[in-house]
This record gives structure tokens, sequence and C-alpha cells, in this order.
């Protein structure tokens, strides 16, 4: 009994795994689906996507991944989530993602700033809250939309007349195994110190989700 109940517990767990990672993946595909095309932004519109991008990404993306690793519970877990912040730091992606928006006269101002700032309010309280596997899943719908994102932000750059694409070439290629990484982490989390009942291990993957929606879209009385 004891045999068939463990086998049980995992084959549940890899349905959770499989229909986390296809309902992730669907989301980043609607979200890239409904990006306007670049050519038909103005300038304006194009600088404000850059610099509203910058203004969650540059100093919160190391912040968020630090809280992920403060939240999970499982060591296996653990390294993956290190090796991810290693890089960030060792290869100053801050600094990265600040020299792409200067090249692209899209460093944020206050306004950029408080277009996002609702929806990045709630991501913070959201991670402050340390749900290893709701973290987890919240940072690989991150890093998956990244990868994927990164050529529209190049193209945004490159309309704005700049060539520093270091970037979104880096981010393009390095994000594919950073989000399998992450994926990875998140099965090993989820079977170590699984959700509660009741609660959905979306619940960060919306509300980044809404802090996206809002780069590109902006918020018509900051505009
Ligand atoms: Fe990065």
């Amino acid at each position: 009994m004891a045999t068939i109940a463990v086998q049980d517990e995992l084959l549940q767990n890899r349905d959770f795994d499989v229909a986390t990672k296809a309902t992730i993946e669907s989301i980043i595909a609607n979200l890239i689906g409904a990006l306007p095309k670049p050519e038909k932004l103005t300038s304006a519109e194009r600088r404000g996507i850059i610099a509203r991008y910058s203004a969650v990404l540059e100093g919160n993306f190391i912040y968020w991944m630090t809280a992920t690793l403060l939240a999970v519970h499982s060591d296996g877990a653990k390294p993956i989530i290190l090796d991810n912040l290693h890089e960030e730091v060792r290869d100053a992606h801050p600094h990265m993602m600040r020299k792409f928006a200067i090249a692209a006269h899209a460093v944020p101002t206050d306004r950029d700033a408080l277009a996002v700032h609702e929806e990045l309010t709630n991501m913070r309280l959201f991670l402050g809250r340390l749900s290893g596997v709701q973290s987890l899943a919240a940072m690989a719908f991150f890093e998956g939309f990244i990868q994927r994102f990164m050529p529209f932000l190049a193209q945004l750059a490159a309309a704005e007349g700049s060539t520093e694409m270091e970037y979104t070439d880096v981010h393009g290629v390095c994000d594919i195994a950073h989000t399998e990484g992450l994926f990875q982490a998140l099965a090993i989390e989820n079977s170590v110190s699984p959700l509660n009942d009741g609660k959905d291990v979306l619940e960060g993957v919306y509300l980044l989700r809404a802090v996206i929606e809002r780069i590109v879209s902006g918020r018509p009385e900051a505009a």
C-alpha cells in the first residue's frame, strides 16, 4: 500500500508539473501574440515600453529572484536559483539593462516608474509572502516571457536608433536554459514543499502578467 501511495503521489506531482508548465507557456504565447507591431507605434510609445520595462527589470529582477531563493524549502531547488543569481551578478545584468535603455533614449522617468507602480507593488507584496512554489512559478513564467520578448524589445530599440543590443542578445539565449531550470526547480519544490490546498499556483503569474501588460500598454492617465 505504501508503495502504491508513493507512486500515486509521484503521478499527481507529474500531472501538476506538466499542467503548470503548459498553462504558463500558453499565457506567454498569448502575451507575445498580443504585442503591437513596432512599426505601428509612435516613437513616444516605443520609448515608453522600453522605459517601463527597464523601470521594472533593472532594479527588481535580482531582488525577485532573491525573494524566491528565500522562499524555497527544498535543497534541490536552491542551487538552480543560485546559479541564475550568480550569472545576473557576475555579468552585471542591471548594467546591461541600463546601457540598453540609455542607447535607446529610454531611461525611465518618474512618470514611467509611476505608470507601473501599482502592478509592481502587488508583485512585491506577493513575493514578500515567501511562497516557494508560487514564487518559482512566477519566475519561470518571467524568464520564459523575457526570452520570447527580446526580439520585440530589440526592434523597438532599433527603431529608436539604437545599436546597443547586448541585453536583448544575451537574454534571448541564456533565458532558455534559465526557464527550463526554474521549471525543474518548481517540480522539485512542489515534491518537497507543495502548495497548500486552495492556493493557486498561478497567483504570482497573474500578477506578473498584469505588470507586463502595463509595461506594454502604459497607463493612460500617465501618458
Ligand atoms: Fe538577466
